[in-house]
């Protein structure tokens, strides 16, 4: 991966908001936006891999500013070409170091985009950068998938998550290093095509020791937007820490 735009470059950049046409409907989105625009109040809100503005322009509609941090020029553009987009202001970098001027009564990273950051120092670095940009009392918001290893049995290290006549989904897991690498295989014009994206799966106790380093402490943990208990049971979850109020 050569490319500065990161994974999301021009070609994933053009097909993302068709490919997770799941995640912008609006049963999806507007959980979201409903708990992060009663976080932010009458504060600035600062989205983290903020892409092609599936929960910014939204949450910007409502009235919320919102500034976002994003690595990939092509999924800026695309945000900037919608209707709304020249209200938000993009910082092109890393969040897990990036500095923006302001601060903010909310950060949020959505859509497991945590996991982008491949090593716990780089995890661990994007707390304490959060925790600089917000004000006293301000709240960080994460929502990222449970490690799925419960499905993985002894010694295996790969995860068929889809298949099908034309296309294939599987994890390959590194359990020494908590690595992930998903693999999609396309079928296009009667050959394979690799796209092979690697992540760090990271367990929501190590988030809370993460929050600590920087400062900050759970508020709220939920298994969904809509603020469901969260359990053995829960694939995912959203989490809240909080920086003391001065
Ligand atoms: C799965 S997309 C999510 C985009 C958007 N938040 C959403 O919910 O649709 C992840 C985004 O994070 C960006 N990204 C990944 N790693 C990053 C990093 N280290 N710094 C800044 N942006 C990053 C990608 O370029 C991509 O736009």
């Amino acid at each position: 991966m050569d490319d500065e735009d990161g994974y999301f470059d021009e070609s994933v950049a053009a097909t993302y908001d068709e490919s997770s046409s799941d995640m912008f409907a609006p049963a999806a989105v507007e959980p979201v936006v409903d708990v992060l625009a009663a976080i932010a109040g009458s504060g600035r809100a600062l989205e983290l891999g903020i892409g092609t503005g599936r929960i910014a322009l939204p949450l910007s509609a409502r009235g919320v500013p919102v500034h976002g941090i994003e690595l990939s020029t092509a999924m800026a553009a695309r945000l900037r070409a919608k209707p709304g987009g020249d209200e938000i202001g993009v910082t092109v970098g890393d969040f897990a170091t990036t500095e923006v001027g302001g601060s903010f009564s909310l950060a949020y990273l959505v859509f497991n985009t945590i996991m982008n950051l491949t090593t716990q120092a780089a995890q661990v670095a994007c707390f304490r950068n959060v925790a600089a940009h917000l004000e006293p009392g301000g709240r960080f918001v994460i929502e990222v998938m449970v490690p799925n290893l419960q499905r993985l049995p002894a010694g295996e290290i790969f995860h068929v998550f889809h298949g099908s006549e034309d296309s294939w989904g599987i994890d390959e897991y590194d359990v020494a290093t908590q690595g992930l690498t998903s693999h999609h295989l396309e079928m296009v014009d009667g050959r394979y095509e690799r796209f092979s994206v690697p992540f760090r799966y990271v367990w929501p106790a190590e988030l809370d020791l993460m929050a600590q380093l920087a400062g900050m402490t759970l508020r709220e943990r939920w298994a969904g937007w809509n603020r469901e208990p969260f359990t053995n049971d829960s694939r995912q979850h959203v989490s809240i820490w909080e920086l003391p109020a001065l």
